[in-house]
């Protein structure tokens, strides 16, 4: 079964005009000199104020694709802050990250919510990067696999198997990101495997073969290699290591 990895950078809260510029501008020349055959996919997921921007400088670029790092499900009206699923189209934003751990415990944000944003999200024709994750508390009581299953299945409620397969989960262990502490890779891989199979009972196995599933949490430019090379693991959603051009080229090569 062939996937198309993923380089996937999230630049959280960082980068103003500036900084976006010149991190875009990076990456641009970075990939220039590679192989485009070879590449993987790849995606840089800008703050809102940074997404404009961004469109403009990649828009003939076919070889990066945009991500939003969050949207609000509804599509329009009195929601103060919140940017809606029309426009980010504005900017051809193909995929928006939802349920990351960070939007979970600092925004309260619940799977019912993070549900509702996968069937909007999907609904027009984007895509969305939906993460799990368990905290160092649940992995010592060995309630991780059931936690991600959990989570999982309250994400893909009410999907079906076609938009089951266009998506991308992103398995990011909290006590992992940012940390500079990787999961062990063949623990990563393990997991990773464990979540396909709950897609796998949930659809079928045609439909859990068919969905990327990406690894967070500390991915380094020294990890990626040994990350990529395992068979479940189909690429990397990267905080700190995305934020400077040289490092995420460095990433998207060692997914080459
Ligand atoms: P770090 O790569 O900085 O650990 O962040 C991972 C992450 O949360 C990506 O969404």
């Amino acid at each position: 079964m062939s996937r198309k990895p993923i380089i996937a950078g999230n630049w959280k809260m960082n980068n103003n005009k500036a900084e976006a510029k010149e991190l875009v501008d990076g990456i641009m020349y970075g990939i220039s000199q590679l192989d485009g055959s070879k590449m993987p996919e790849v995606v840089i997921a800008p703050s809102y104020t940074a997404l404009w921007q961004a469109y403009d400088l990649i828009k003939n670029e076919p070889k990066i694709a945009l991500a939003a790092q969050n949207v609000n499900p509804n599509p329009s009206g009195a929601y103060t802050g919140e940017v809606s699923i029309n426009m980010l189209q504005d900017f051809k934003v193909k995929y928006v990250i939802i349920g990351h751990s960070e939007r979970r415990q600092m925004f309260g944000e619940t799977d019912e919510f993070i549900n509702k944003k996968a069937k909007a999200i999907l609904a027009n024709s984007m895509l969305p990067i939906i993460c799990c994750g368990e905290t160092l508390e649940q992995r010592e009581a060995g309630v991780t696999d059931s936690h991600l299953a959990s989570q999982i299945t309250k994400a893909l409620q009410g999907l079906t198997s076609a938009e089951v397969e266009k998506s991308v989960i992103a398995y990011e262990p909290i006590w992992a990101i940012g940390t500079g502490k990787s999961c062990d890779s063949t623990e990563a891989n393990r997991t990773i495997g464990e979540i396909r199979k709950v897609v796998a009972n949930l659809y079928s196995q045609d439909t859990a073969d068919k969905i990327r599933i990406l690894y967070g949490g500390s991915v380094k430019p020294s990890t990626i290699v040994e990350q990529m090379a395992q068979s479940e693991i189909d690429g990397g959603l990267i905080g700190g290591a995305s934020l400077k051009a040289e490092s995420f080229v460095d990433l998207i090569k060692g997914a080459m």
